[in-house]
């Protein structure tokens, strides 16, 4: 028998990967303020999201997952905000396109604050500093003070998720979202693409459905589907005492659900079984992700699917996958048949960012190639076993920064350091993001073209 579970149970477990706050009962104030604020996000919306990606576990939709690496305090701006949206949703039409189903949108945003560090120590020559932990814990600048944790900066962070994810809804219900605007910027991308040739045929392909469709009286004014989308946020949960605090009993069905967003994820770091991350995930209803890497083996991804899903619910558990683009055949196999072998229902999600990670001409970076190899592994792997390439989840900004290296143009390293703003991880830029989802759609027309070869 499982223990009882309480929003707070996790505080009974080993823990890793959380901030020393000097003060505990500064933290402890902040916590029980917390808990008195509105919620961010509703349980229905939850159960709206869990429900559609219930769909894509069964083989029927898309998940895509993308946003910041870490979201920052100095870059809350309106202009970053409209532009992560714009990008997302022209990667969003491409994937619709490609998977010829629907895309379920998740964005890494409003919540994406907290960092797990791989050192908890930063080093500058000869000077040693705590290492920065996200916004909502501590400073970026390289000095004594910011590196300190100081718990006013959930409530910081809290309201800046509040007021990006107000932003968010307007664009997702306002008319920005209009398929008909979306679908032009993407034209505009292709003409400008060093690889327009190869995404003409795709976007008139488009085009012309969109034609076809408004000939026959369907149109953004006529269909709300088409002016207006479903977009939900997602963050991953690391800091628990913040998440506890969100943490509300939803009034129709009397079930706990974190409040802080949609849908959270357990890190690759924190996912111990017999850990505090696992045991509060296990008691809240929202949809979860977990990250799987290379140091995670089969048997006990089940033993964590059985804690963290265990009324093997479809919808409820996506497994994202981050192997780095040369691991993908050594473990994904195994996974997938041990996943299958159990009849556990889960989204298969390929995050090709966290195993790329390189250190080049002084900077964190990703080589672009790398990451389209991860993908295109991914969906090799599944091809093979028979099982549904479910989704991507990418660090990604609609900005023209320079972090990952390759793409259509070809960034070199020598041009990192031209607009390099990441607070952690290195993000694909608008372009190649919008590569990446090309390529997908690609994968995902593929394989929609192989399932009607043996349908027939
Ligand atoms: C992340 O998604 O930013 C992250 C830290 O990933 P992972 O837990 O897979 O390393
Ligand atoms: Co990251």
């Amino acid at each position: 028998m499982a223990e009882k579970w309480t929003p707070d149970s996790w505080r009974s477990k080993p823990i890793v990967q959380v901030p020393d706050y000097p003060d505990k009962e500064a933290v402890a104030d902040v916590e029980s303020r917390l808990a008195t604020y509105p919620p961010l996000v509703f349980a229905g919306e939850a159960r709206k999201l869990k429900a559609q990606l219930a769909d894509v576990a069964e083989g029927r939709g898309f998940l895509l997952q993308g946003g910041d690496c870490a979201e920052s305090f100095a870059e809350h701006h309106a202009d970053h905000i409209r532009d992560f949206f714009r990008a997302f949703l022209q990667m969003a039409v491409a994937l619709t396109y490609g998977a010829q189903q629907p895309v379920v949108k998740v964005g890494r945003i409003a919540g994406q604050f907290a960092k797990p560090r791989s050192s908890n120590i930063e080093k500058k020559g000869a000077i040693e500093l705590p290492s920065y932990r996200g916004d909502i814990i501590n400073g970026i600048e390289f000095n004594k003070e910011s590196r300190i944790p100081d718990p006013e900066r959930q409530v910081k962070a809290y309201r800046q998720s509040a007021a990006t994810l107000n932003l968010i809804r307007a664009f997702a219900q306002g008319g920005f979202a209009n398929l008909d605007h979306v679908q032009r910027w993407m034209l505009g991308f292709v003409k400008d693409s060093p690889q327009a040739d190869r995404y003409q045929e795709m976007a008139d392909r488009i085009s012309d459905a969109l034609s076809f469709m408004r000939a026959c009286g369907i149109d953004p004014d006529n269909t709300p589907q088409l002016r207006s989308t479903d977009f939900f946020t997602s963050h991953e949960a690391l800091l628990l005492g913040y998440e506890e605090a969100l943490t509300r009993i939803d009034s129709t069905t009397g079930e706990c659900y974190a409040t802080s967003g949609h849908m959270i994820w357990i890190g690759d770091r924190t996912r111990q079984l017999d850990h505090a991350h696992v045991e509060f995930f296990r008691g809240i209803k929202n949809p979860i992700g977990l990250k799987c890497g290379p140091s995670l083996d089969s048997e006990e991804l089940i033993r964590l699917i059985d804690v963290l899903n265990p009324e093997n619910e479809a919808g409820r558990l996506t497994l994202i996958t981050r192997f780095g683009h040369d691991k993908v055949f050594g473990h994904l196999p195994a996974m997938v048949r041990a996943v299958e072998r159990e009849g556990k229902k889960v989204v298969w999600s390929c995050d090709p960012m966290h195993g790329n990670t390189i250190t080049a001409n002084g900077y964190k970076t990703r080589p672009f190639e790398r990451i389209l190899r991860e993908v295109e592994a991914f969906f090799a792997v599944h091809r093979a076993e028979g099982t549904h390439a479910g989704g991507v989840h990418v660090e990604m900004t609609g900005r023209n920064v320079t972090e990952c290296t390759g793409g259509a143009r070809a960034l070199s390293a020598e041009q990192l350091g031209d607009r390099y703003h990441t607070h952690c991880d290195p993000r694909l830029n608008a372009d190649q993001a919008l590569e990446l989802a090309f390529t997908v759609a690609e994968n995902l027309r593929k394989d929609s073209d192989t399932s009607l070869a043996v349908n027939t």
